[in-house]
């Protein structure tokens, strides 16, 4: 068995948090195991938990757009969330439910060592960057070590808030780009002021 597929086992056992008792299906995640870009939602929502896939209902539908967009399917990328059970009423993660599961993406991240990590949302950013607010960041990278950390919108967003939809588009385009240049933006940064910390890596970023 690969390590993901273990992985992906010990998720759907998992009894870590409240969210065990009223989950349909876990959540793992999916996707290419040498993905480059790795996008962090939030939750499952209704549709994800009947079917145990991220990303599998109208805010998925759009990602694949967005995705179709720099000429990616889902299955060339890998998809996440920060919890892997769906709230109850799709209400906001609870702070000990969003601990609980901490250490699954952690895991996930350290088997696929994707190049760009996207946050998609409010909850996913705040894993990386705390005291940002997605308003001010969306849409500019960070890079820390080898790896360039990407905040976008919540696609679900621009669903329920037609003005974003243009700026999660745009946001999007900019991927390939980013990607390509990576090396190039590593050397550009290395004396600009640091901006912040990463949890638990103590390491500085850089804003470019
Ligand atoms: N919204 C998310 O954040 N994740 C999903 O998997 C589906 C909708």
């Amino acid at each position: 068995m690969s390590a993901l597929a273990e992985l992906y086992r010990e998720i759907e056992n998992c009894q870590d948090c409240g969210l065990a008792k009223c989950r349909i299906r876990v959540v793992p995640g999916e996707g290419a195991e040498n993905a480059e870009l790795f996008f962090i939602g939030e939750a499952p929502g209704w549709h994800e938990d009947q079917q145990g896939r991220p990303f599998v209902g109208p805010a998925g539908q759009f990602l694949e757009q967005l995705l179709a967009s720099i000429d990616l399917q889902r299955e060339q990328v890998y998809i996440a969330n920060v919890i892997k059970c769906r709230p109850p009423q799709n209400r906001d993660p609870l702070p000990v439910e969003i601990e609980a599961c901490r250490k699954w993406l952690d895991r996930q991240i350290e088997l696929i060592r994707p190049k760009m990590i996207i946050t998609l949302g409010r909850y996913s950013l705040a894993r990386y960057f705390p005291d940002d607010s997605i308003g001010k960041i969306h849409g500019k990278a960070r890079k820390i070590g080898d790896t360039i950390y990407y905040p976008m919108y919540h696609p679900a967003a621009a669903l329920h808030q037609g003005s974003l939809r243009r700026i999660i588009e745009a946001d999007m385009l900019k991927i390939p780009e980013l990607l390509a240049q990576g090396g190039k933006i590593a050397e550009a940064t290395a004396a600009l002021k640091p901006l912040n910390q990463v949890q638990g890596q103590g390491k500085q970023l850089s804003l470019f």
